[in-house]
């Protein structure tokens, strides 16, 4: 599967012509190869890429906070002018910040799309969370600079770049603006070559040659038509259609001498990741025992259709398995509920135990007192692992024993804890979706196992403070 090649234009200084280099760039190559396809968005909070690309009058219902949500970098696009592909624009992309779990988000999303080509992602003058994601997609990084601060600024981008072990050599860097009228007496006669020289000196790779500030190029952003103009149309005249040009030439030969690595890289990463939490799921799957763990009947699908399971593990997750709804009901109304009686009692129960989250956790446990009492309680947890309500009864521990007396098949706790007489014993469950197995995929059990820890962690600090 082909992926793109993306280039991301950053620096934390504003001004310095991230965006008209990221949208003329994209023109440029476009111009140097037809048939190379070549997709632009940007991260910034303006609609410069629409106003220099857009077909339509009809804005588009897509655009770039969408590549956090479900939906494929694919399906955002669109047809722009001068053959380029791009994602609409948003100016409230920080309403979209809750979607983003992690830093690789975008280049896993990207990664696993059908995207090719070439990639130019224009981002913000700020590190934020966007910025991030998009350097760290980035096969390459371009880095304009116009004077000696926003060079300095270029070391938070080398940090970040060595904090996700990624080469600084991933970094380039393009002098723009350059006034050529300015000149120095001595060895640099300009603030290109100054600025070169002192980007060389600090170990960055550098662009050969630079973008000239153009009095002409400044004007193509200001006209009555509301447009936004690209160089290659309207300042063809000026030094910086060549040097637009000749740096077209070398992003080209770089992709062509590297290519698109760092998906390629990603991508293998994540079917890696997607072996191994299959592995760990046939695993957990395999531990099951396949009938009720209080009654032991088999737990089968009638019609694709399974009965009201909860799912269940001990602390240490050794003992785990499934149990009926109904088994589970008469275990609480036989220990937990005594005082409910009659024939409304299960409803009753229902009613306490009634998640409209579908989300929440029963955490049900059992502590020795002495050698007669037993202390059992039951809480609902929410979906982070919270307790919401609860109850606690002590009961004579022979009491507890006697309904299994015969047969201990149904003492979930002296299966769970076959060695452990004294302490807390606890049991954690879920009730079940459609899908029964669904909790133990990698996702769903991690947050399993996470408030599994949680409360490990409370109980310790529970017998600290006891
Ligand atoms: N080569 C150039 N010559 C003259 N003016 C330029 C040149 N390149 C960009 N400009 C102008 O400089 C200003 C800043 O450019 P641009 O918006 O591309 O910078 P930016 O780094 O994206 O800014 P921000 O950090 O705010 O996103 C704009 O008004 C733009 O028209
Ligand atoms: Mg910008």
């Amino acid at each position: 599967m082909a992926r793109p090649y993306v280039i991301t234009i950053a620096s934390e200084k504003g001004g310095v012509g991230k965006t008209t280099l990221a949208t003329n760039l994209a023109i440029y190559l476009k111009a140097l190869v037809e048939d190379l396809p070549v997709t632009l968005f940007s991260f910034d909070n303006h609609f410069t890429v629409d106003q220099m690309f857009r077909l339509k009058k009809t804005p588009s219902e897509h655009h770039v906070g969408q590549l956090f949500t479900g939906l494929q970098p694919e399906n955002l696009i669109s047809t722009g002018q001068y053959g380029v592909n791009y994602i609409p624009s948003n100016s409230r992309l920080y309403d979209f910040i809750q979607h983003i779990q992690s830093v690789d988000q975008l280049a896993l999303k990207v990664a696993e799309s059908a995207l090719q080509g070439i990639l130019i992602i224009d981002t913000s003058p700020v590190l934020d969370i966007y910025t991030r994601s998009a350097l760290y997609a980035a096969d390459r990084i371009i880095v304009p600079i116009k004077d000696a601060p926003s060079l300095e600024n270029c070391r938070h981008l080398a940090d970040f770049l060595s904090q996700s072990q990624r080469p600084k050599t991933t970094l380039k860097i393009l002098p723009c603006l350059i006034d050529t009228r300015i000149r120095f007496d001595g060895p640099f006669r300009n603030s290109y070559q100054l600025l070169k020289a002192y980007a060389i000196n600090r170990g960055y790779r550098c662009y050969e040659g630079f973008i000239a500030k153009s009095p002409k190029v400044e004007t193509l952003s200001t006209n009555p038509s509301g447009k936004i103009y690209p160089v290659i149309t309207h300042a063809r005249q000026t030094e910086v259609h060549l040097q637009l040009s000749h740096l077209a030439r070398q992003v080209y030969l770089d992709y062509l001498e590297n290519g698109p690595t760092r998906l390629i890289e990603i991508a293998n990463y994540l079917f890696e990741q997607q072996e191994l939490h299959a592995a760990q799921f046939r695993q957990r799957r395999q531990r099951i025992p396949s009938g009720c763990l209080y009654c032991g009947t088999a737990i089968e699908p009638t019609d694709a259709i399974w009965p009201d399971l909860y799912y269940l593990e001990s602390i240490d997750s050794s003992y785990c398995g499934f149990i009926e709804e109904r088994c589970l009901f008469k275990l609480l109304l036989q220990h937990y509920f005594r005082e409910l009686t009659g024939t409304n009692q299960q409803s009753l129960l229902g009613d306490f135990l009634y998640d409209p989250t579908r989300r929440g956790y029963l955490l049900l446990q059992k502590t020795r007192l002495d050698r007669e009492q037993t202390r059992l309680e039951l809480y609902r947890l929410d979906h982070q692992g919270e307790k919401i309500s609860g109850r606690s009864v002590e009961v004579l521990e022979s009491s507890f024993h006697q309904q299994h007396k015969q047969d201990t098949s149904g003492d979930l706790f002296s299966q769970a804890y076959p060695e452990q007489n004294t302490g807390t014993q606890t049991l954690l469950l879920q009730r079940c979706g459609a899908n029964p197995f669904h909790i133990l995929e990698h996702q769903p059990y991690l947050s399993w196992l996470t408030t599994l820890n949680r409360i490990e962690i409370d109980d310790i600090s529970r017998q600290h403070e006891g």
